[in-house]
């Protein structure tokens, strides 16, 4: 079934703790607001009718965080609506249990946004709320990072269907939600990872099953330029992620001949961009030459995460008259 034969469900409550939680045609309805959003937003840097007015969004950041925490406290401020902050003096399952923290949230906010290395705390904390999770990134999935990385290639290439994305590194939380997303749109997600540092089974078998019913393709490979040529776009993240600092030697080796530069871009042919969630390592998994040359669609896909972030919280608070 492709995206607009599928009927359309409210948003309004639902948590999204995996991208595999919204249907191909839930996500486009996300990405018609964020169009909508990003328009207005361009034209004055305000909403004439902020849609969350007096709403709040609880933030229970366990690690650092540039872009998703601004892109979620300024959306919310632009949407009308207030976010708070909480990282050290909240950690989940210290002070008190992820269920305690629940209960009490719940009853102040409207929304919770978490950023955790468990996944399992996420779904817990999801589990216990009864208001909107937002999974903010665990060791797992990143998928506001996907959101806004499929919705910067549509808006790039004008289509999503058939497009080749190559993923050169580590099989990871990003890899995994732009895959099941990918996946859901009927792209071809390519991957280039050294031995040893595949993606999770589970989240590729899921991402099999979303290709099968949708005519997308997943490939998997070691060697970064086999996995570039015809790539629409190359994408790449740290070669370490939070909370695998104690890797960082070991990784550094194991992926020296994944860095993204102009040779790969090259190899990819005409029209290839380059994409990276950042942070990056300037000289690590990506050259600054890329990051900052005319192949680069990095900055463009920064900057979506806060129209996307903030499509998603009038779709999951209610914020819009529904068409
Ligand atoms: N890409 C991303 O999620 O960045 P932060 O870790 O800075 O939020
Ligand atoms: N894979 C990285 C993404 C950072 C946004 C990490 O988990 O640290």
């Amino acid at each position: 079934m492709n995206a607009a034969d599928e009927p359309l469900v409210s948003l309004v409550g639902r948590d999204l703790l995996s991208v595999a939680d919204l249907s191909a045609a839930e996500v486009s309805r996300v990405y018609q607001t964020a169009t909508q959003l990003k328009t207005e937003f361009h034209a004055n840097r305000r909403h004439a009718r902020p849609p969350l007015p007096g709403r709040t969004l609880a933030m229970l950041f366990q690690k650092p965080s540039l872009r998703t925490r601004v892109s979620f406290e300024a959306g919310m401020a632009q949407l009308g609506g207030h976010a708070i902050y909480l990282t050290h003096d909240v950690v989940l399952g210290a002070r008190e249990s992820v269920r305690d923290v629940a209960r009490n949230l719940e009853r102040m906010v409207d929304a919770i946004v978490v950023r955790t290395g468990s996944h399992e705390v996420a779904l817990e904390l999801a589990a216990q709320a009864n208001v909107p999770v937002i999974n903010g990134l665990t060791l797992r999935e990143h998928p506001c990072q996907a959101l806004a990385d499929i919705f910067t290639i549509q808006e790039r290439f004008g289509r999503l269907e058939g497009l080749v994305v190559a993923f050169v590194g580590d099989g990871n939380n990003v890899y995994h939600s732009l895959a099941l997303l990918g996946a859901a749109f009927g792209m071809e997600i390519r991957l280039a990872h050294p031995p040893g540092y595949a993606p999770n089974e589970r989240i590729v078998s899921r991402a099999r099953e979303l290709a099968d019913a949708s005519g997308a393709r997943l490939r998997f490979g070691h060697d970064p330029v086999d996995a570039v040529r015809g790539a629409a776009v190359i994408y790449t993240d740290a070669w370490t992620s939070m909370g695998q600092e104690a890797e960082t030697e070991e990784r550094r080796d194991a992926f020296a001949a994944y860095r993204v530069d102009d040779a790969l871009l090259d190899a990819a042919g005409r029209g290839v961009l380059a994409m990276h969630c950042l942070p990056a390592h300037r000289g690590g998994e990506i050259t600054s030459a890329v990051m900052d040359g005319p192949r680069s669609l990095i900055w463009e896909q920064s900057e979506n995460r806060l129209h996307v972030q903030k499509a998603l919280l009038v779709e999951l608070l209610g914020g819009m008259p529904k068409g």
